[in-house]
């Protein structure tokens, strides 16, 4: 999935979420940036380690660079 412009592999992390897998796999392969938003996830959502950063949407440079994680 894709939060801000990054685009990361979950699967991982997906048993341990705690909105549960099945959120994580409804968004698998689009772009989750509004749902991670909308729940509004904790500083420390934001700095999960179990999840692998991938890499960039084309054309996403700007808007990734604002964002360390997600
Ligand atoms: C890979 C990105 C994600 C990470 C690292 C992550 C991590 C977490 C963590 C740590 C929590 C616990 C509360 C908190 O600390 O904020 C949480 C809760 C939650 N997440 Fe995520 N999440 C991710 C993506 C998503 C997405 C894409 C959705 C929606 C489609 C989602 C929906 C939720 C919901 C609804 C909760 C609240 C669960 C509850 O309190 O019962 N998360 N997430």
């Amino acid at each position: 999935m894709a939060i801000h412009g990054l685009v990361y592999d979950v699967s991982k992390f997906m048993p341990d979420h705690p909105g549960g897998a099945h959120l994580l796999q409804d968004v698998a392969g689009k772009d989750a940036s509004g749902e991670f938003e909308d729940a509004l996830h904790s500083e420390q959502a934001r700095s999960e380690e179990a999840i692998v950063l991938k890499g960039m949407l084309a054309g996403c440079e700007q808007q990734a660079e604002s964002s360390a994680s997600p």
